[in-house]
C-alpha cells in the first residue's frame, strides 16, 4: 500500500477530481466474518483496505479458534476462514462497539466463556441494552457497571423471546439474532425506528429463516449459517466523505465505485438531494446480498438548510458529523433533532461537532439530542478529534471543501479505525 504523509494541515482545493474505490464496508464485513466464521467455512470474505475495526473482528475470531489465512493482493484482502468458535478467549475488541456487539451475542449462543473488553471510549460505551437482550433469552452475562469489561458464559439453547429494544440499533439487532441461532422457536426483534438490515441479508444469504419487515426482524431456530463467500462492498459511510466534500465544493465531480447501494444506509444521499445537490446513484450488481452500484457526485450548487427528523436521523446515523458540515454551509439555519444516540458513539459527537463547528466560525448551537447550524465567519482552526475517526473526516472535508479555513486535527491518524486510506483519497483527488 502506498502511503501519502498525514498532512499537518487541511487546506481547501482548488478542484476536486477522481474515481475512488472505497475501503470495504465495515458493518458487513464485521457480520460476513462472524457468519464464515459460524459456518465453519471454508469461506473467503475479500475485503478492500480493512480498517482497524474489522481487524479487530478477525483477531477476535482467531482468538475463538477460527482459522484466519490472509491474501493481500495490492488493497484487497481476502480473509479465507476455516473451522468454527470453539475456545474461551479475553477478547480484545479496540475502539470497536460493532465488534463487541455483535461477538457477545454469537457467543452467547456457544458453549463457551468469553470475556470482552476495548479501548477507553468502548469501555465508555452502553452495554446494558446488550445484556437486557441476551439474558432475556437465558443467557449469562456480566457488565462492569453497565460497560465493558463483559463476561458471557454461553450456556445453550437459549429461549426463543419477543424483544421491544429501547433504541433503533442494528448492532442490538446483530447481536440478538446471532444469539437467536441457538434458540428453538421464533425471536422477534422489534426496533423504535430505521436501522441498516445486514445481519437479515446475510444470514438470509447463508441460508438461516431470517425476515426483516419494516422494523421488526423474525428468526426460526434454532439454526446454523451455511459458508458464505464474496466481496464486501465499498462503504457508503465512507463515500460520504466525498459524497459531501464534492457536493459542497463551488468545482467538484467525483465518481465512487463498487460502493454498496443497500437502501437502509443511502439516508445521506436523499438527505444531500433535498438540499440540492447533484447526485447520480447507479446499481450495476450485487455482492453477496447486498446490491451495488456507482456513486457521481458534482458540486457548484449552493446547498439550501434542512431539517432532519427524529425519524431521519436513526437512518443517518453515522453520516450526521459530516452533514453538520454541509449544514454550516448553508446561509440559513438548520436543524437536527432525536439523535441523541450520538451522544453515545465513539466519542460524545454532538458535544464535538458543535465545538468543532464553533472552532471553523459557524454559528451553532448544541442540543441535547441535535444541533441548530448555519454559516457564520469561517476561519481556520485546530479540532479536537477525541480519537474519532468520523469527527476527523468531518472536518478534513470542512476544509477541503472550503467551509472553514484551514484545519488542523489532534490526531489525523484515528481515520484509520474506518478508513485507512483517507489521506491518500484526499491527496489523489484534491488538486491544489
Ligand atoms: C452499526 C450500527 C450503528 C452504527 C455503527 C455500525 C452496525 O450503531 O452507528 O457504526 O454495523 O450495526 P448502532 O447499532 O448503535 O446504531
Amino acid at each position: 500500500m502506498t502511503t501519502v504523509a498525514r498532512p499537518a494541515r487541511v487546506v481547501a482545493a482548488a478542484r476536486l477530481r477522481g474515481r475512488l474505490e472505497l475501503p470495504a464496508d465495515k458493518s458487513i464485513g464485521h457480520r460476513a466474518l462472524i457468519v464464515a466464521g459460524l459456518s465453519e467455512g471454508p469461506a473467503t470474505i475479500s475485503m478492500r483496505s480493512p480498517g482497524r475495526d474489522v481487524r479487530s473482528t478477525v483477531s477476535c475470531l482467531r482468538a475463538l479458534g477460527v482459522t484466519i489465512a490472509e491474501e493481500r493482493d495490492g488493497e484487497v484482502v481476502d480473509y479465507r476462514l476455516s473451522g468454527g468458535l470453539t475456545r474461551d478467549a479475553r477478547l480484545d475488541c479496540g475502539n470497536s462497539g460493532t465488534t463487541m456487539r455483535l461477538l457477545a451475542g454469537t457467543v452467547a449462543a456457544l458453549p463457551l466463556r468469553v470475556a470482552l473488553d476495548g479501548d477507553a471510549s468502548l469501555r465508555r460505551r452502553p452495554m446494558e441494552r446488550l445484556a437486557t437482550i441476551l439474558r432475556a433469552m437465558g443467557a449469562h452475562m456480566t457488565t462492569t457497571d453497565g460497560h465493558a469489561p463483559l463476561l458471557i458464559e454461553g450456556r445453550p439453547p437459549l429461549r426463543a423471546v419477543t424483544h421491544r429494544l429501547p433504541v433503533a440499533s442494528a448492532q442490538l439487532i446483530g447481536a440478538g439474532s446471532l444469539a437467536a441461532l441457538a434458540a428453538a422457536g421464533t425471536t422477534r426483534i422489534e426496533a423504535p425506528g430505521a436501522t441498516r438490515d445486514h445481519t437479515e441479508r446475510l444470514l438470509g444469504y447463508a441460508g438461516v429463516p431470517i425476515r426483516r419487515s419494516g422494523t421488526i426482524t423474525t428468526l426460526d431456530g434454532p439454526a446454523r449459517p451455511g459458508p458464505v463467500s464474496f466481496a464486501v462492498p465499498g462503504d457508503l459511510s465512507a463515500a460520504a466523505a466525498w459524497l459531501v466534500a464534492a457536493a459542497l465544493h463551488p468545482d467538484a465531480e467525483l465518481t465512487l465505485v463498487g460502493v454498496g447501494l443497500n437502501p437502509s444506509r443511502l439516508g445521506l444521499v436523499s438527505l444531500l438531494r433535498r438540499m440540492g445537490a447533484d447526485i447520480v446513484a447507479t446499481e450495476s450488481t450485487s455482492a453477496g446480498p447486498e446490491p451495488v452500484g456507482e456513486i457521481t457526485v458534482r458540486g457548484g450548487t449552493p446547498l439550501r438548510a434542512v431539517r432532519v427528523s427524529p425519524a431521519e436521523a436513526d437512518d443517518l446515523i453515522d453520516e450526521l458529523p459530516l452533514l453538520a458540515i454541509a449544514m454550516a454551509a448553508c446561509d440559513e439555519e438548520s436543524e437536527l433533532r432525536g439523535a441523541g444516540e450520538l451522544r453515545l458513539k465513539e466519542s460524545d459527537r454532538i458535544a464535538a461537532v458543535a465545538a468543532g463547528l464553533h472552532a471553523i466560525g459557524a454559528e451553532v448551537t448544541e442540543l441535547r439530542d441535535g444541533w441548530r447550524v448555519r454559516r457564520g465567519k469561517p476561519r481556520g482552526a485546530t479540532i479536537a478529534t477525541h480519537g474519532d475517526h468520523r469527527i476527523a473526516i468531518a472536518f478534513a472535508v470542512a476544509a477541503l471543501a472550503g467551509i472553514s479555513g484551514d484545519v488542523m486535527l489532534d490526531d489525523p491518524e484515528c481515520t484509520a479505525v474506518s478508513y485507512p486510506g483517507f489521506w491518500n483519497d484526499l491527496a489523489a483527488t484534491a488538486v491544489t
